[in-house]
């Protein structure tokens, strides 16, 4: 067998007695870039796209050249040629993803290599992906929840709806898939979901729209839930914004960012514009980049007031753990001046949340009454973790005895056992601000759950 260096001087021999064989030119280009001969595949490719300026096979491995130089904006003038095409190879999205990821625009490289991947999933790369922070599993799942999440672009009945960078989820869920949380739900209907289908009452008594609602409350209680399902309910856009990703990925660019990002929304209403994690825009949380983020929270103050453009057909929610970091300038009216308390379900809302994660799955006699008393101060995450959890118990117990049974209450039961609820902790921070930092009566919800 040849050694790489005889095969590539064969190879230049045969370009030279042939100058015009585009073939055999991509072939050597090709040989080079494996032993990372980048320069000189540099050069075999310039000289071959002067002889065939279309070709994308060549167009591509030029770009991929590039990058390997650290020519970044080289390569992205050809990849943005490439991805032109009709059907643009999937090796240009990810190349695309690579190029992005190193200007810091997580959010689009995650977009634009899950295209990749779905184009033809050989393309697949596990430090790329590790790099963009997507778990395997969930590679095709239709939300990271709670985290900048991209939709399946696999699916073409309802492909996300694309402006700009951000990601315009269609929701499949809508209030009957929320259980409990009524009065959210209300709240949710009167503040921001009339004056959007029945903008007429309103007007009527000079009431005027605008502003978002800010939830709070322990973690895994259905906040983000029920965001999405307000989308649902009503058929409007979703985008759900992770403010700690916002901070990181957009350092220097928060500002033109979080102002797209809201144009965006207001270029495709009726949309839900959904920020999780806001406290994270309160200095107190950030001391070292409290400086960095002033301007941000300015910037995301004047894009709430609407100012030089409308919000109308936006809806604003906001979810945070932490009420107490918020920037006070927040909940100033016509901003978040209604900040609703989301508690661990009751009783019945367990219930109820108990019967929509089982459904669908193979369960018999369950006595919901009966789990919904076992279950004080779980949360909704919690509920739908032990059911998780009895399903495997049960699937592995089918595997032993290659006899699948419906689950039971017992099932449950027993699963409850092993867990304890997750809210608890929460409760005990918060009350110590129920209790010495309620002014404005502004956590009076919460001092009523804790009867303090
Ligand atoms: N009321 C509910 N009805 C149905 N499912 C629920 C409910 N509450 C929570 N869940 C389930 O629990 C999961 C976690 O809830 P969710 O992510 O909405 O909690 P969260 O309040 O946003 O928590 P965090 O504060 O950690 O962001 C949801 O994806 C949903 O499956
Ligand atoms: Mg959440």
């Amino acid at each position: 067998m040849q050694t790489n260096d005889e095969s590539i001087s064969t190879l230049r021999e045969a370009v030279k007695l042939s100058p015009d064989n585009v073939p055999l030119r991509i072939h050597l280009a090709n040989l080079l870039q494996k032993l990372s001969l980048y320069e000189d595949a540099e050069r075999e490719l310039i000289i071959t796209l002067a002889l065939e300026p279309n070709n994308s096979t060549v167009k591509l491995a030029l770009a991929e050249t590039f990058y390997q130089l650290g020519k970044y904006s080289q390569s992205l003038v050809i990849v943005e040629d490439l991805l032109k095409l009709s059907s643009p190879p999937a090796k240009a999205f990810v190349l695309h993803a690579r190029i992005l990821l190193n200007d810091g625009q997580v959010q689009k490289a995650v977009k634009q290599y899950k295209t990749a991947v779905n184009l033809d999933n050989t393309v697949a790369d596990s430090t790329l992906s590790e790099r963009l922070g997507i778990d395997k599993d969930t590679n095709n799942a239709q939300v990271i929840d709670g985290k900048m999440r991209i939709s399946n672009t696999n699916n073409s009945a309802d492909e996300p709806l694309l402006d700009g960078q951000y990601e315009i989820e269609r929701s499949k869920i809508t209030f009957t898939d929320v259980g409990g949380m009524e009065s959210v739900k209300e709240q949710i209907r009167l503040k921001i979901i009339y004056p959007i289908t029945k903008p007429d009452i309103f007007k009527a008594y000079g009431k005027k729209m605008g502003g978002g609602i800010l939830m709070y409350g322990p973690p895994g209680c259905g906040k983000t839930h029920i965001a999405r399902a307000l989308a649902g309910e009503i058929n409007a856009g979703f985008i759900p914004v992770g403010i700690n990703e916002v901070l990181d990925m957009w350092i220097g660019n928060s500002e033109r960012n979080l102002h797209d990002l809201f144009e965006t929304a207001r270029h495709n209403i009726p949309c839900v514009l959904f920020f999780d994690e806001v406290d994270a825009l309160a200095g107190s949380r950030r001391e070292a980049s409290q400086l960095a983020t002033r301007p941000l929270i300015n910037q995301f103050l004047m894009e709430l007031d609407g100012i030089n453009s409308s919000n109308e057909g936006v809806l604003i929610l906001a979810a945070t753990n932490s009420p107490w970091f918020l920037d006070p300038a927040f909940r100033r009216p016509g901003r978040f001046d209604r900040i609703i308390f989301v508690p661990p379900p009751d009783q019945k809302a367990r219930e109820e949340i108990l019967r929509l994660v089982l459904s669908g799955k193979p369960s018999e006699n369950i006595d919901f009454s009966f789990l919904g008393r076992k279950t004080d101060n779980f949360s909704g995450a919690d509920l739908k973790e032990a059911i998780e959890r009895t399903i495997e118990s049960k699937i592995q117990e089918a595997m032993s005895t290659g006899l699948p049974k419906p689950v039971l209450t017992k099932d449950i039961e027993q699963t409850l056992r092993q867990m304890k609820p997750t809210t608890s902790e929460w409760f005990s921070t918060a009350r110590n601000y129920a209790l010495y930092a309620n002014d404005g009566g502004t956590y009076d919800e919460l001092r009523k759950y804790l009867r303090v």
